[in-house]
């Protein structure tokens, strides 16, 4: 029986890729290097250092573990003066109403995301106090499709892994979901279509109830 509901926190609760677009595009553009929208798509689940070296192979570049720190750093101070301006307009439609239903029919809730500014974004949505348990990139060692960071959320919500279920939006996230014997529910991101247990677009006009029935094959 599904008892918690773990979220991914961008792409699912708001759309920060566009945030993260911009710094990457303003970092590249001081370096010289090549970097597209396209190129974004990549890094969406991936985490701040291996965005960057993606970013660094995209143009056949290579950097000293040091070099990457630095660059990682300068990236994030870019990212968060957008961060700091996020306001709770910007949660995705229908989250809030979709997880104070949840939390009141008893389901517990948690956030599973590979961002070290989750907590700063949470609070800024105004919305951290609807969650149970917060595992972000500040507590974990290995990085999505590693499951780690959703076996932790369910640990720290005191259930089973196979009472959880995840809601993702890239693939390695979806697969993390699955290494760590979870279901999951992909959002919004089409990519993720062919891997999901069940895929919903958005969370407007969601009932809870029928969707964890549903990924769950009934
Ligand atoms: C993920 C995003 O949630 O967090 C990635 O999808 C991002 O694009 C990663 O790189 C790490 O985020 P941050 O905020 O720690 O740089
Ligand atoms: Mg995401």
């Amino acid at each position: 029986m599904i008892r918690g509901l773990i979220f991914d926190l961008d792409g699912v609760i708001v759309d920060t890729a566009k945030y993260h677009f911009l710094a990457w595009k303003k970092l590249c553009d001081q370096l010289g290097f090549k970097f597209d929208i396209n190129d974004n798509e990549l890094l969406k689940g991936v985490s701040r250092v291996r965005s960057f070296e993606i970013i660094l192979d995209i143009n056949g570049q290579k950097m000293s573990e040091e070099k990457i720190q630095k660059y990682c750093t300068i990236k994030n101070k870019i990212y968060l003066e957008y961060i700091n301006r996020l306001t709770e307009d910007e949660l995705l439609p229908g989250v809030k109403d979709f997880m104070t239903k949840a939390r009141d029919k008893g389901y517990k809730t948690a956030i599973g995301s590979a961002s070290k500014n989750s907590l700063l974004i949470l609070e800024r949505l105004h919305i951290h106090e609807m969650f149970d348990a917060i595992i972000d990139g500040n507590k974990v060692s290995n990085a999505k499709p590693d499951p780690e960071v959703f076996v932790k959320a369910a640990q720290e919500l005191g259930l089973q892994n196979s009472e959880c279920i995840v809601f993702e939006d890239s693939v390695a996230g979806i697969v993390a979901a699955h290494n760590g014997g979870m279901k999951a529910i992909g959002v919004g991101n089409a990519e993720v279509q062919s891997y999901c247990d069940y895929f919903i677009k958005g969370f407007s006009n969601i009932d809870e109830c029928v969707l964890i029935k549903k990924a769950e094959g009934e």
